[in-house]
């Protein structure tokens, strides 16, 4: 469907789901996309913490079409789980903002049994996406948005030991799952729902504070030239709510403009193998196909 055969939906009647959105520049995004009146669902880990946002945003939007929902991203039945309760409260998903992450500086496994990066940060992205889905209209401008990272530049997707079994690097865990997450943008056959990555700039947030001593010092160093949340969170909010993107499709923004990314992330073969062993990983059974290469 071409861009001027999209109907455009009013922003009060847009539903947006938006994960890691209890912090940083997801809880930011949350806010302010809120202000604009729109229908949004939180996803947080934390209980109390993800009511407390929940309610903050509220108050501070003075909008009340604000809920959420609680799962650990990192674990995949949390995530089917996640969705089907999605489903049971609401009937559209118009926007996904994919943005809860994490880097880890000493290797961990998740519930799954899956090296924690990867879990979180690439297949968490990928099976939310796949389960959002059907939710998404067709005739409307929806959208789904992975916030990636600068980082990805230096990632490889390292097939021969995607889990880093062998030897664990935290920094190239995660920009293999940042590029994992440009790999995903624009591979999609429904041409009406766009999928693109950004990166929000280098942003003062809780981002590597969980990796105790190590993870304040790179927390503190990154604070000396960082951007604050609100304008790390410009980005995801120009992706999901401006005219300007409609239509546009598998791209890499930065701030709130189209770039280049890495040269991996234009290899076909890779993403194909990626999404490939992405479905095996997260036990879809009926997948959306890959866009043809
Ligand atoms: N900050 C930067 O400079 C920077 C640069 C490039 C890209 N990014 C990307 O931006 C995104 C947001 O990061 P941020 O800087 O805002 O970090 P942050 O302040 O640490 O916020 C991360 C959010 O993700 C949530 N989260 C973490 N692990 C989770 C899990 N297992 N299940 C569910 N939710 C989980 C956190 O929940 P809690 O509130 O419960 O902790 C929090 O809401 C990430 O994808 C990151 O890779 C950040």
């Amino acid at each position: 469907m071409t861009k001027s055969q999209l109907k455009t939906k009013p922003i009060q009647e847009t539903t947006f789901l938006i994960s890691g959105a209890t912090d940083g520049i997801g809880k930011v995004t949350a806010l302010e996309i809120a202000k604009l009146g729109a229908k949004v669902t939180l996803i947080g880990r934390n209980p109390d913490k993800t009511k407390q946002v929940t309610d903050e945003i509220r108050m501070l939007s003075n909008n009340e079409a604000v809920d959420y929902f609680i799962a650990d991203l990192s674990i995949q039945e949390n995530i089917y789980n996640l969705a089907e309760a999605y489903k049971s409260r609401h009937s559209v998903c118009d926007v996904l903002i994919n943005n809860a992450g994490a880097l880890f500086t000493s290797r961990k496994e998740s519930h799954d049994g899956i090296e924690m990066t990867f879990a979180l940060n690439h297949l968490n992205y990928f099976l939310l996406t796949h389960l959002m889905l059907p939710l998404m209209p067709q005739d409307t401008h929806s959208r789904i948005i992975n916030v990636s990272s600068m980082a990805h530049m230096s990632g490889r997707i390292n097939f021969d030991d995607i889990q880093q079994r062998r030897f664990y690097n935290g920094w190239a865990a995660y920009a293999q799952s940042k590029l994992a997450n440009v790999l995903l943008a624009g591979k999609l056959e429904q041409t009406s729902i766009s999928t693109n990555a950004l990166h929000p700039g280098i942003v003062a947030t809780k981002f590597a504070a969980n990796n105790g001593f190590m993870g304040s010092l790179l927390r503190n160093a990154m604070n000396l030239f960082s951007i604050s949340p609100e304008e790390g969170s410009k980005t995801s909010i120009y992706l999901a709510t401006s005219e300007e993107v409609v239509g546009i499709n598998g791209k890499y923004f930065d701030n709130m403009k189209a770039l280049r990314s890495s040269s991996e992330s234009y290899d076909k073969a890779i993403a194909k193998r990626l999404w490939e062993l992405s479905l095996e990983m997260t036990g879809l059974k009926e997948p959306y196909v890959q866009k043809a290469a």
